[in-house]
């Protein structure tokens, strides 16, 4: 099961992804022994096998392939506070919850701890790509990059640059310290994997209010110099917005800040995005910059509803990002529910173009979310060329109902009656699923996570 387009998915019963030692699928086959062309790959396929050159994983019956899920922003820093926000919103949640935790990973016996443990999870959760802010810490973000690398997660990791309004033992002491602290990150995760293929680096302005404007110019010229990747925070807050006009008030807009220092072109990844004016949305699509939507965050700290639909149908790339922990779960499969719940409480008030469906959702949970992090020839889906970066999903058991309590989806998940189609079981993993579901996780052809239940 695939996204075959924005609004359908491809569902196929009875077919076959061919992947060489690399991870690269070589061939998709739909409907078995359906043609000649079929018959002829199978058949190569097969004296292949009994050549002892190919492994079989056999879908378990009922269950099926999807592609991993790319979450398009999280702050692995940030896992231990999963769940905690209280009432807080976006600039006191920061100063009571993120930045005294985040100063803590000077210690890296600590950072190992959690970033081990954060790479792991989301991997249990199906995140095959996921695009990381760490903190200010140059050996602790290393490590995280490391980590991705040994576990197989795709990531993008970025040193966190700030050098005004954050607590004073949390800032970079100057923009030319903070850049420099940046550009060893980047050296770093470009010297553990020069192609790129698992691990890059992304540059990481915090979000405007704690970049000062040299520092905001500084990055972008780093940018420009390495060709690396971007991702800042962007309109998450009205707060927020007014702090950004009272810090830059020549700017005109918040997205004009990143504009002018560079920043805003078709390699930003722009978190949020709620309360984007008009004019803001014509410079993002100018500048082909992309948006991570982060509807669990944006409901946890009451930042507001994200127009989604309004964003795709002006041509932004949009993609789902957990925003873990200003949102309280590690799972895109938790932020395909929330981007569907969001768009219908807009829809309440917006009218019923604003809904958006759970197709659509899984949409942006992979092909969307792989424009957004330019790896759309890469992965987000099953074809010919691509990575196969995927999941096994299974629901259970409808001949061991019992048995299956302990790890499937509980809350009707097996279909007693045998009268359900395939839409129905994705819509019961939608809407009731999590990673007891997800049976083992591929990253470009290597086992990278699985569960007891896998016995292929
Ligand atoms: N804006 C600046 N920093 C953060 C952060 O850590 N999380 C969220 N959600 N918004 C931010
Ligand atoms: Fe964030």
């Amino acid at each position: 099961v695939h996204c075959r387009s924005v609004t359908e998915l491809e569902i196929e019963n009875d077919g076959a992804i061919g992947v060489d030692k690399s991870g690269v699928i070589r061939f998709v086959l739909r409907g078995a022994g359906g043609n000649a062309e079929n018959i002829k790959k199978t058949l190569e396929f097969k004296e292949a096998f009994e050549h002892g050159h190919v492994e079989f994983v056999i879908v378990k019956k009922g269950g099926w392939f999807f592609p991993g899920f790319i979450d398009t922003h999280i702050h692995a820093s940030q896992y231990p506070n999963t769940g905690l926000f209280g009432k807080t919103t976006l600039l006191d949640w920061l100063n009571t919850y993120t930045f005294p935790l985040e100063s803590s990973f000077s210690d890296l016996d600590k950072a190992r701890k959690i970033y081990s443990r954060a790479v792991a999870r989301t991997l249990a959760h199906g995140t095959t790509t996921a695009s990381y802010y760490t903190t200010f810490h140059v050996p602790a973000t290393n490590l995280l990059a490391d980590i991705c690398l040994a576990k197989g997660q795709r990531a993008f990791v970025g040193r966190v640059c700030m050098d005004q309004l954050s607590p004073e033992y949390y800032r970079d002491e100057s923009i030319e310290i903070g850049t420099e602290n940046s550009r060893k990150c980047i050296d770093y995760v470009r010297s553990i994997d020069p192609a790129g293929e698992i691990v890059q680096p992304i540059i990481t302005p915090r979000f405007a209010p704690s970049c000062s404007k040299g520092c905001l110019a500084a990055l972008g010229k780093l940018q420009k110099e390495t060709d690396a990747y971007c991702q800042t925070h962007i309109s998450e807050n009205k707060p927020e917005i007014e702090l950004v006009q009272q810090l830059f008030p020549e700017s005109g807009s918040y997205a004009n800040v990143y504009e002018e220092a560079g920043l805003l072109n078709e390699k930003m990844i722009l978190a949020h995005a709620v309360h984007l004016t008009p004019m803001e949305k014509e410079l993002i699509v100018r500048r082909k910059a992309k948006v991570s939507h982060c509807p669990a965050s944006n409901t946890a700290l009451t930042s507001g509803c994200c127009p989604v639909r309004d964003l795709i149908e002006r041509g932004i790339d949009v993609g789902l990002g957990t925003d873990v922990s200003g949102g309280f779960s590690p799972s895109i499969l938790e932020m395909v529910r929330q981007t569907v719940w969001v768009s219908r409480h807009l829809a309440m008030t917006d009218g019923d173009q604003a809904k958006l469906t759970h197709e659509e959702a899984l949409y942006l949970a992979t092909r969307g979310g792989a424009k957004v992090v330019g790896m759309q020839d890469k992965v987000g889906g099953f074809e010919v060329g691509k990575h196969f970066d995927a999941q096994m999903i299974w629901l259970g058991d409808a001949e061991d109902i019992e048995g299956c309590d302990e790890f499937a989806a509980r809350e009707g998940p097996v279909d007693i009656f045998g009268w359900e189609n395939e839409e129905d079981r994705i819509a019961k993993w939608v809407y009731n699923g999590d990673d007891r579901n997800t049976l083992a996780v591929w990253v470009k052809g290597r086992l990278v996570h699985r569960r007891k239940e896998y016995d292929c």
